[in-house]
């Protein structure tokens, strides 16, 4: 495996602003902006500090929507008319959400999974408790299974047994679990069932690709300020052509009443410099190669980095079969030692020592009652990053005390 292939690890590094003594592992989390998309970033917001009115009232429009060809162009949509920026994947669950919710029957069944991200956990919740759209149900994603089929039969025979089910939340890439979830074969279903679907791909666009109108979800909501280079507050929400009736935004703003998508230009007074450097954030990714050559080098780092750790550790990778592996994201048992009583709370602790005594970041999270340690691998991560957080993890292991 090439180390550094001249457009990666230690050569790129330089391109991201990251602390040089830090040993950056959690990527997947907040990701990383390139200074290309940074600076990009930067002189649209000298551009709106010169005169804001300009901006809000006549300049950021074109801009935005050239951002939505953008997306559309990366998520196979058929026409950028069906795509809008939103914040982050949490807002285009909650306004795909609260529309369905606003057309179904009260007290529909809203199907979430054991594995789904607490912060779209609590969405469901507050739909369900607080608003009353729905009713919750979960299914359980557990691993192991022998292969993604199994998956799809967990969520025929779920919603062969529960006829009350309407919607469903599904991840495209789990998170903290870092499961690739079948997704086309999982909205099939659901859709034999009569079941509308709303993709959270948080961790999909730059990381895999995506085919909206393969997958053919009724939306499919994607970060793009995690694997696709753009800056935090940057994610879009991709409505099935015959929902663009029913979809509204979460908040009520100027453009409310002109219909999709301009509804979704205007939130509230925001900063909506980002959706305007997603152009430029494609730009970077065609450099690197695009899928295909980021694949090439992180793909094989990670399998090592993954295999060298659980060695190490002595502690196994989260078990799932090979096509249900994402390509940047990888989990390994948190040491047995450093288990402590198993909760988020723990976990948070060890990432705080990680962080403030080895100078390391790293995600760990609790998984099925246990922890588990995420490791992430971007375009500038390297072999002697993972080799770090392993010395990092065995002399903790050796001074177990410090997590008391
Ligand atoms: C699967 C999944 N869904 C949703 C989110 C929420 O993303 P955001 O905080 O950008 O809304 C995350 C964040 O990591 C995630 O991993």
């Amino acid at each position: 495996m090439a180390e550094t292939g001249g457009l990666f690890g230690a050569e790129i590094r330089d391109e991201f602003q990251l602390s040089k003594e830090l040993v950056h592992l959690n990527h997947g989390s907040f990701g990383s902006v390139p200074r290309s998309v940074y600076e990009a970033r930067l002189e649209r917001m000298k551009e709106l500090e010169i005169c804001p009115d300009d901006w809000f009232r006549y300049n950021f429009v074109p801009l935005v929507k050239k951002g939505s060809e953008t997306v559309s162009k990366l998520i196979g949509s058929s026409s950028s008319e069906n795509v809008v920026f939103v914040e982050n994947a949490t807002g285009g669950v909650t306004a795909a959400l609260r529309s369905l919710g606003l057309k179904m029957q009260p007290k529909a069944g809203l199907l979430v999974t054991g594995l789904s991200y607490e912060a779209i956990r609590h969405t469901a919740h507050k739909v369900c408790e607080i608003e009353g759209h729905f009713v919750l149900h979960t299914i359980n994603l557990d691993p192991p299974y022998k292969d993604k089929f199994e998956v799809v039969q967990r969520y025929r025979d779920y919603l062969s047994s529960h006829s009350d089910i309407h919607v469903a939340i599904v991840d495209h890439i789990t998170s903290p679990s870092t499961l690739l979830l079948p997704v086309k074969e999982i909205v099939s279903v659901c859709h034999e069932f009569g079941v509308a679907v709303i993709i959270d791909g948080a961790h999909a666009p730059g990381q895999v690709e995506i085919n909206v109108e393969d997958i053919n979800a009724e939306f499919y909501t994607g970060n793009l300020h995690k694997w696709f280079f753009c800056p935090r507050g940057c994610a879009f929400l991709h409505v099935r052509s015959d929902q663009k009736d029913i979809i509204r935004p979460v908040i009520a703003s100027s453009f409310y009443h002109k219909g999709f998508p301009e509804e979704f230009l205007t939130q509230g007074t925001r900063d909506n410099t980002p959706f305007t450097v997603v152009p430029q954030a494609m730009s970077f990714y065609e450099r690197l190669g695009g899928i295909a050559g980021i694949h090439a080098y992180c793909v094989p780092l990670l399998k090592w980095a993954a295999d060298m750790m659980s060695e190490r550790l002595g502690e196994p990778l989260i078990a799932a079969p090979s096509d249900m592996v994402p390509p940047y994201m990888r989990v390994v048992r948190f040491p047995e030692i450093l288990q402590g009583d198993r909760t988020k709370a723990h976990g948070i602790k060890a990432q705080t020592i990680l962080r403030y005594q080895y100078n390391t970041t790293a995600c760990i999270d609790v998984i099925t009652g246990e922890l588990w340690l995420r490791l992430s691998c971007a375009v500038y991560n390297k072999r002697e990053d993972y080799e770090r957080l392993a010395e990092a993890l065995l002399d903790l292991k050796n001074h177990p005390e410090k997590l008391d």
